[in-house]
């Protein structure tokens, strides 16, 4: 069985009010159009302690600062390209 790349984005206060509300969505419809359900284990998480270069996400222990929606699909692409 594959282990599946971790995919955690920051539902703290500060990421939650800063777009990660509207960027669990995108991810959802990332994984759900490149068929990457079996691959990737997309969940929320607690605060990663960088509120203030949020909103964040964290994708195979890496964590990624100031993600936007006009940034995320560009992110996960470069980030899941190879699985
Ligand atoms: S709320 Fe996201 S890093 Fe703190």
């Amino acid at each position: 069985m594959i282990n599946k790349i971790q995919v955690k984005i920051c539902l703290g206060s500060s990421c939650f009010s800063r777009g990660n509300q509207e960027l669990v969505n995108a991810v959802q419809r990332y994984i759900r159009e490149k068929q990457l359900e079996d691959k990737v284990a997309f969940s929320g998480d607690h605060c990663f302690c960088e509120c203030q270069s949020g909103p964040n996400i964290r994708i195979a222990g890496k964590i990624i600062n100031n993600v936007s929606t006009e940034t995320i699909v560009e992110i996960l692409d470069q980030n899941l390209t190879d699985i």
